[in-house]
């Protein structure tokens, strides 16, 4: 039967750019050192789309021919979230374009056997109520991993919560809007299925290997 969800909570990342990054990312010849770069790049391109709504308010600016009013971001703070550990891959693109965005950490891992997530260390910046959350992961599975530290952050007073993944398989994606009807998630590609092992297909592999080098 075919997974359903709220599509309207979901932005596809489609820009031509980030498709040809994606491909190269998924290919299993690319170096962990290709693979950590484009991983940072696709996430500077997903931070464009997830503060695309961000308000502007005018800023006096002398050009070096006059006075002029320009636009700038109205005072919006930002929390970067890794969920640990192939989430920290993503955090310099997002840091590149916002410089002053303070970062948290979600320790979090699926048990290879159940895919069942565990908390193993979470720390979030100070104030994160008024903050825009920025959660980061590259995979979204079955949403186990990303449904718990959305619950963390809610208890944690986080209002505005934004998840930013690479691939997601559908079944994470109706998991995670069905358990959170605030959050809104941004991906760069919706995948088939996920496999016996709760493997994303086709999907890229284990991201936090790849990322670190670590198989
Ligand atoms: C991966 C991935 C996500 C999670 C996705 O992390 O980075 O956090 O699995 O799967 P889910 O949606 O089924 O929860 P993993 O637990 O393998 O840890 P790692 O980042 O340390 O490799
Ligand atoms: N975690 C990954 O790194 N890749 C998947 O496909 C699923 C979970």
């Amino acid at each position: 039967m075919a997974v359903t969800y709220d599509e309207s909570r979901v932005t596809v990342v489609d820009h031509p750019m980030v498709q040809h990054k994606l491909a190269i990312l998924r290919d299993k010849n690319t170096t962990t050192k290709q693979f950590r770069e484009l991983v940072s790049e696709l996430a500077l391109f997903e931070g464009y789309e997830a503060t695309r709504d961000f308000p502007l308010e005018d800023a006096p600016v002398s050009t070096p021919l006059e006075d002029t009013v320009c636009k700038r971001i109205a005072g919006r703070k930002v929390a970067v979230l890794p969920i640990l550990r192939a989430g920290l891959g993503m955090v310099d693109g997002i840091l590149q374009l916002i410089p002053a965005a303070h970062v948290g950490h979600i320790g979090m891992y699926r048990d290879e056997v159940t895919h069942e997530p565990h908390e193993y260390y979470c720390k979030v910046p100070a104030g994160i109520a008024e903050r825009t959350c920025l959660i980061v992961d590259p995979m979204l599975a079955t949403g186990g991993s990303a449904t718990a530290a959305i619950t963390y952050l809610r208890e944690q007073g986080a209002k505005d919560i934004r998840l930013l993944v690479l691939v997601a398989a559908p079944e994470g994606l109706a998991a995670v809007l069905e358990h959170d009807p605030g959050v809104r998630i941004y991906t760069c590609a919706i995948d088939r299925c996920l496999n016996e092992n709760a493997y994303i297909l086709p999907g890229l592999g284990d991201a936090g290997d790849r990322i670190f080098g670590t198989k």
